[in-house]
C-alpha cells in the first residue's frame, strides 16, 4: 500500500505546489480533500508556469487520475475557467474526476464572504469558502449531484435559500441580491459542463488503493490554517490536517501510509491573526523579496519571518507526520545569522507546546536558538552532499528539533532543484 499525505506545515504557502508536482509525477492518483479556489499552486514544467486553483497538480500527466474529493468546496464558474486554460494550453483533463459530494460554491456564498469579510477582518481570500462550509454544516447547502439531478426538492429548497440569502445581503448589507431562475439557469448549466467530471470519487481512490497504485493526497493551506487545531478564528473553514484526507476522500485513516510535511525554511502567513517570529526589519524585507513571498490567489504580500520549530512539532503531532519536505532553502542563502524559534515566554514562563489560544499566541516573544548562514549560493546543489556544511546543520537541527527526518529539500523553484532523500513512494 502506497498512500502518502501531503501537507502544509506552517500557515499555508510552504511551497506545497512544487512538491505535489515532483510526487504527482511517480503517483497514479493524486486526490484534493479540502479547501476550494481559496488555495494556489504554482507549478512550472518545462519553462511553462501553471497556476492552479482546483485542479490537482497531477493533471499535468496524462495517465494520472486526479481526483477533486468530496470534502472540496467547488466553485464551478472558476473550475470551468482552470479546465479551459488548460485545454486552451494542450494539457487534456480527461483524467480529472470531482466527487457529486462536493458542496457547491454559490455566487451568494461569495458575496456573503466579501460583505461579512468588511467586518469581521480575518482576510479571507473571499472566494466563498467559510459561507460555503456553513451551509454545509447546517445542512442548507447544495452539492454537485444536486445540481444534475435537479429535483423538484432541490428547486424548492434552492428557492429558499436564494430567498433568505436575499434578505442577508439586502436587509443587513443594503445590497443587491440574486434572482432565483437565472441563477439556477447558470448553475444547472454549468453542472450541465462538468457532467462528465462527475463521479463517485471515494469509490475510485479506494479501487485505486486496494490494487496498490501510488496514491497522492494533495493538502491545501496549511495545519495552522486548520478550523480546529489552527489560530482560531485567523484559519480558514475546513481540515488542512492530514486527518481532512480521510473524511475529506472517503477512505479509512489504515489506508494511509506516509504524512509528509511541508514546511518553509522560514515562515510566511497571509491575511490576519498572531504570528510569533513575524520580521517588520530589514531581515524581513530580504525574505519577502528572495522568496517573492505574493499570495498566488490574492496577489497579496506575505507577512515573512524567521522559521518556528514550536509550529514545527506540532505539525508533527497533529499530521503524525513521517517526514518533512523543507522547501525555499536557497532563500536563505545570503543571510549571515539564521535564527530558529524554539519556545516562547508568556507572562514570564517559557512555553514550550504550541498554545491552544490565538490571543496567547499574539502576547507571546519567541525564544531563539542563532545559527550562522552558509552565504553561499545553493540553487544547483542536486545532493545533500552537496549543501555547504552550514546548510545541512541547519536542515540537522531541524530534524533534531522535530525527531522527524527530511525526505526533501528544494532549492529552487524548478523541478530538478529537489534534493531527495527517502524515497515516499
Ligand atoms: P478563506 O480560506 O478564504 O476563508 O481565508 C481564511 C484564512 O486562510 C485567511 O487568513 C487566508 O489568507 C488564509 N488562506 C486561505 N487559503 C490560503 C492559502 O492557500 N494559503 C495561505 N493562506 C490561505
Amino acid at each position: 500500500m502506497s498512500a502518502v499525505v501531503l501537507v502544509g506545515a506552517q500557515w499555508g504557502d510552504e511551497g506545497k505546489g512544487k512538491i505535489t508536482d515532483f510526487l504527482a509525477e511517480q503517483a497514479n492518483c493524486v486526490v484534493r480533500y479540502q479547501g476550494g479556489s481559496n488555495a494556489g499552486h504554482t507549478v512550472e514544467v518545462a519553462h511553462e508556469q501553471f497556476k492552479l486553483h482546483l485542479i490537482p497538480s497531477g493533471i499535468l500527466y496524462p495517465e494520472t487520475l486526479c481526483v477533486v474529493g468530496n470534502g472540496v468546496v467547488v466553485d464551478m464558474e472558476k473550475l470551468l475557467e482552470e479546465i479551459k486554460g488548460l485545454n486552451e494550453r494542450g494539457i487534456s483533463t480527461d483524467n480529472l474526476k470531482i466527487s457529486l459530494r462536493a458542496p457547491v460554491v454559490m455566487p451568494y456564498h461569495k458575496k456573503i464572504d466579501e460583505l461579512e469579510e468588511r467586518s469581521s477582518k480575518i482576510g479571507t481570500t473571499k472566494r466563498g469558502i467559510g459561507p460555503t462550509y456553513a451551509d454545509k454544516i447546517n445542512r442548507i447547502g447544495f452539492r454537485m449531484s444536486d445540481l444534475v439531478e435537479l429535483t423538484d426538492n432541490f428547486k424548492a429548497r434552492f428557492k429558499a435559500q436564494v430567498e433568505y440569502k436575499n434578505r442577508i445581503i439586502e436587509e443587513i448589507y443594503h445590497e443587491k441580491g440574486f434572482h432565483y431562475q437565472d441563477l439556477l439557469d447558470q448553475l444547472s448549466g454549468q453542472a450541465e459542463q462538468l457532467k462528465k467530471y462527475l463521479a463517485d470519487t471515494s469509490y475510485l481512490v479506494y479501487q485505486a488503493i486496494q490494487a496498490g497504485q501510488k496514491v497522492l493526497f494533495e493538502g491545501a493551506q496549511g495545519t495552522l490554517l486548520d478550523i480546529d487545531h489552527g489560530t482560531y478564528p485567523y484559519v480558514t473553514s475546513s481540515h488542512p490536517i492530514a486527518g481532512g484526507a480521510c473524511t475529506g476522500a472517503g477512505i479509512g485513516p489504515t489506508c494511509i501510509s506516509r504524512v509528509l510535511g511541508v514546511a518553509k525554511a522560514y515562515t510566511t502567513r497571509v491575511g490576519e491573526g498572531p504570528f510569533p517570529t513575524e520580521l517588520f526589519d530589514a531581515d524581513g524585507e530580504l525574505l519577502r523579496a528572495r522568496g517573492a513571498e505574493f499570495g498566488t490567489t490574492t496577489g497579496r504580500a506575505r507577512r515573512c519571518g524567521w522559521l518556528d520549530a514550536v509550529i514545527l512539532r506540532y505539525a508533527v503531532r497533529i499530521n503524525g507526520l513521517t517526514d518533512f519536505a523543507i522547501t525555499k532553502l536557497d532563500v536563505l542563502d545570503t543571510f549571515e545569522t539564521i535564527k530558529i524559534c524554539v519556545g516562547y515566554k508568556y507572562k514570564g514562563t517559557l512555553l514550550t507546546e504550541f498554545p491552544e489560544n490565538a490571543d496567547v499566541l499574539a502576547a507571546c516573544t519567541p525564544e531563539y536558538i542563532e545559527m550562522p548562514g552558509w552565504q553561499q549560493d545553493i540553487t544547483g546543489a542536486t545532493t545533500y552532499e552537496e549543501l555547504p556544511l552550514k546548510a545541512r546543520e541547519y536542515i540537522e537541527k531541524i530534524e533534531e528539533l522535530t525527531g522527524v527526518k527530511y525526505s526533501l529539500i528544494a532549492v529552487g523553484p524548478k523541478r530538478a532543484q529537489t534534493i531527495i532523500g527517502n524515497k515516499l513512494f
